[in-house]
């Protein structure tokens, strides 16, 4: 589809590394008819728009309130599926939430009139909190992740959309026939997403053994060799509750960790993306460095589900690759703005045994948010910040309405309280620890107007 040319006028801040949040106050940016960054200015203070050859009739979208264009959200792992369970979870913990809560529930979706009610709104929601990629799984159910896939695909939604496997020790009402037909059945919905996006553009499948509990040896290991003949990447769960792992020991006496279990299954290469990861050894974490599998930490879930702290700064330390999951509904939140939050509290926890260096900045977590998921998806090149040659996969974030500025008054935000005088990365730490989505005003993928707030039209 080609687009209108665009130029985006306003302040802008995004994650040039870890730690590094660059700001600029001033900024220009031009959106070609491909959605993608055509060029960047730096300084547009007070001065006419550039007679770029071939933009002079461009569109132009001004920021009118105090607010800035952010990267869009990256969210590494959520369950599409679980949405309505969100904030529902009681005093489970992984294994018994699992059967309470989540299979009766992921069972559900042979109906498609209830698939299609809760992918249209957990995508229409996920958009609204600007999360403009998502890795997201579905159900065992072929239909149902096929109009997942086609949801994304129709709304503008950046997505991975995996249908789950798991063979064994589950529910009789829901799992599997055999290996045959999970990897029948995976190879259904890969070919429906080629079908309808054939080069993988906006939406991908990916290869998705619900975690090694639920799957079989020759689950798992069939599963490993569709990867590598179709090139899907895979994702799946690691490491998240004690109980879990003390199960896969049992069920893998071959294997010397959950960690090796994906590893003899030739699932462990650098397109896995691995949630949770709470209680890797070292041994684990070299291996998954050694294979360059990407990690997607759940801050939320793993408190929710008491299932531990993760020590992000020791993977990022060693060298992994991490990004930020709302793994709802084990996580509460759909909003990868409350996740970053939720990383940088529990890095805080971790720190108050194994001290203050292990804390994550503001900084850090929106890079996780954002850089750190793009490379968890092997998107760096594409998506994750703003660079020429880039999607404009973005966020217009607004701290109010500008009346007070109007006025000369100090700077009436609303639900982000600026009172003038902060600095932008006070301003931004604001937004990490006081907004929501109502600051979320309008939210682009690849130059397509994918949501804006109310009234609003950019
Ligand atoms: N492990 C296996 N399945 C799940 C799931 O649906 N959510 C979480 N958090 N962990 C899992
Ligand atoms: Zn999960």
């Amino acid at each position: 589809m080609s687009l209108e040319k665009t130029i985006y006028i306003g302040p802008f801040v995004h994650c040039e590394s870890l730690n590094e949040l660059d700001v600029c106050p001033n900024g220009m940016f031009g959106v070609d008819e491909d959605g993608k960054i055509a060029f960047i200015s730096r300084d547009m203070k007070g001065r006419p728009l550039p007679a770029h050859q071939g933009w002079e009739n461009a569109k132009v979208v001004r920021i009118q309130d105090y607010g800035f264009f952010f990267p869009g959200f990256i969210d590494t792992h959520i369950h599409a599926s679980q949405y309505p369970n969100a904030g529902v979870f009681g005093k489970s913990t992984l294994l018994d939430w699992l059967n309470t809560y989540t299979f009766p529930l992921e069972s559900s979706f042979t109906d498609l009139d209830k698939a299609a009610r809760i992918y249209n709104r957990v995508v229409a929601r996920t958009l609204s909190q600007g999360t403009t990629t998502a890795c997201y799984y579905a159900t065992v159910h072929v239909a149902a992740t096929n109009l997942l896939a086609d949801i994304c695909q129709s709304r503008g939604q950046r997505a991975f959309v995996g249908r789950v496997c798991m063979d064994r020790l589950s529910p009789d009402y829901y799992q599997d026939e055999s290996v045959e037909s999970a990897i029948r059945d995976s190879q259904a919905c890969i070919d429906h997403v080629k079908k309808i996006d054939p080069y993988f553009d906006l939406v991908s499948p990916i290869i998705t053994p619900r975690f090694a509990p639920s799957c079989s040896d020759e689950a798992l290991a069939a599963l490993g060799k569709l990867h590598h003949t179709t090139g899907v990447p895979c994702q799946t769960h690691i490491s998240e509750n004690k109980a879990e792992i003390q199960l896969v020991r049992e069920l893998f006496p071959k294997s010397q960790s959950y960690t090796h279990v994906y590893d003899r299954a030739g699932l462990l290469t650098p397109k896995m993306i691995l949630a949770h990861a709470v209680h890797l050894t070292k041994e684990e974490r070299t291996l998954i460095k050694n294979r360059q599998a990407k990690i997607s930490h759940c801050p939320a879930s793993n408190t929710a589900l008491t299932s531990g702290t993760a020590k992000v700064r020791t993977m990022l330390d060693e060298g992994l690759t991490v990004g930020l999951g709302t793994d709802v509904s084990g996580g509460y939140t759909s909003s990868m703005l409350a996740e970053t939050r939720e990383a940088i509290f529990v890095s805080r926890h971790v720190a108050m045994t194994d001290g203050d260096e292990t804390k994550l900045s503001v900084a850090e977590a929106l890079y996780l948010a954002t850089r750190g998921g793009a490379k968890v998806v092997g998107l760096e090149d594409r998506i994750g910040g703003f660079e020429v040659g880039m999607d404009w996969d973005a966020q217009m974030i607004s701290f109010g309405d500008g009346v007070g500025d109007k006025l000369g008054l100090d700077q009436s935000a609303g639900l982000v309280e600026i009172f003038g005088g902060e600095s932008w990365e006070d301003k931004v730490a604001k937004w990490v620890y006081t907004g929501d989505d109502r600051n979320t005003k309008a939210v682009w993928v690849k130059g397509r107007l994918v949501h804006s707030q109310g009234n609003f039209k950019p």
